[in-house]
């Protein structure tokens, strides 16, 4: 069954870059609500354990050590559809091969640095925003 949340960060190179108040504005103006929200910065352990599907992939140790060099943003979303609108919000993993107004062709550097994460699945973003949040601290 489809589930009406996803879960986000806003990623190191886009706190850095003073890019966290216009993302969040295109977040709501695209109408998903914050269900839970913080900002934090991830261990070496979290970002091995978040990521930890890609952990056979070449890039896994830049990776980790990009998701763990400086604060993210960390937030639930509630809208109809949230994954999949979600996604395309942000566009593909390549700023290069993202559409036009996307947040990654917008502010994205790289495909390694690339400003945003996004759930891709129903059960990914249960996992992900119970990661980060308990549940009393989801209004
Ligand atoms: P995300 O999970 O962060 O929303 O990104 P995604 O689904 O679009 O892409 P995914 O395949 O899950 O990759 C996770 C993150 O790993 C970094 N990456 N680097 N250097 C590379 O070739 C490469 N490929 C992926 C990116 O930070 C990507 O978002
Ligand atoms: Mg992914």
């Amino acid at each position: 069954m489809a589930t009406n949340r996803t879960f986000t960060m806003i990623k190191p190179d886009a706190v850095e870059n003073g890019h966290i108040g216009a993302i969040l504005e295109k977040i709501a103006a695209s109408g998903f609500r914050i269900v839970a929200m913080k900002l934090t910065q991830m261990t070496t352990g979290d970002a091995k354990t978040f990521y930890g599907v890609h952990k056979e992939r070449p890039f896994f140790g830049e990776l980790v050590e990009y998701m763990t060099s400086g604060p993210i943003v960390a937030a639930i979303l509630e809208k109809d559809n949230a994954v999949e609108d979600f996604r395309t919000l942000i566009g593909a993993t390549n700023p290069e091969d993202a559409a036009e107004g996307t947040i990654r062709k917008l502010y994205a550097k790289s495909i390694g640095e690339n400003a945003i994460h996004g759930s891709d699945s129903d059960e990914n973003a249960a996992i992900e925003g119970a990661f980060h949040f308990s549940g009393r601290e989801m209004f």
